[in-house]
């Protein structure tokens, strides 16, 4: 088993959201010892956002890229290559202003790609990363569950469906800048629902 492990809080010390995807992560390789692990964490090592230059260098064709279009095509390339082999993905997701980190939406835009990750039927779009299991934790402020201010779980089940992944679960830390009882309750409640779900 592959397992594909993201944090994509700006935090690099005391992430919620990192420490709850390592939970679910070690409740994983509990279960597969053998398992691989591949963790990228995007606050350390932020993805470059999609700009112009980057769009013409994936709009070039291959080989006719400058040293500079392929290096920046290659950075896109290595985030794909690493969804194509996980089996399992595993998602640090803290909410900021409403959305997902905007380094997450970089990792988002690069590992979308017409032709490799998707393409386009004569019956729609199909998503051609398929047959992975993707757990997502989340960590919130506020609490925002089952509410229409919650935009990242349609988000991500869209943009995730989209690529072909559909098996998705989420783990919510919810109210955590709401004072210490509603945060020790919020964390105590997304560590209760990774244990009780995420088979050790
Ligand atoms: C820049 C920023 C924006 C935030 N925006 C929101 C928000 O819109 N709603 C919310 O409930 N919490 C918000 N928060 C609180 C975070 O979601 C919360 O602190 C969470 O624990 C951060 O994740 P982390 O612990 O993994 O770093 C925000 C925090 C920061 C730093």
């Amino acid at each position: 088993m592959n397992i594909l492990q993201i944090h994509s809080s700006a935090r690099a010390i005391g992430s919620h959201s990192s420490r709850l995807a390592a939970r679910i992560v070690e409740r994983l390789r509990a279960a597969h010892p053998d398992a691989r692990i591949a963790l990228r964490d995007l606050g350390k090592t932020p993805h470059p956002a999609l700009d112009e230059a980057a769009l013409q260098a994936l709009f070039t064709p291959d080989g006719q890229r400058t040293p500079e279009q392929a290096a920046r095509v290659a950075l896109d390339d290595a985030l794909i290559a690493e969804i194509q082999v996980a089996n399992v993905i595993v998602l640090g997701v803290p909410m900021y202003n409403f959305g997902v980190p905007a380094q997450l939406k970089n990792w988002i835009d690069a590992i979308a790609r017409a032709g490799v990750t998707f393409r386009y039927t004569d019956r729609g779009p199909q998503g051609l990363l398929q047959g992975k299991k993707v757990l997502v934790a989340l960590a919130r402020g506020g609490t925002y569950r089952g509410t229409s201010a919650d935009t990242q779980v349609p988000y991500l089940q869209t943009v995730f469906g989209f690529l072909g992944m559909t098996d998705l679960q989420f783990f919510y830390a919810e109210g955590l800048a709401m004072g210490p009882d509603a945060e020790r309750a919020g964390l105590a409640a997304a560590e209760a629902q990774i244990d009780d779900t995420v088979v050790a």
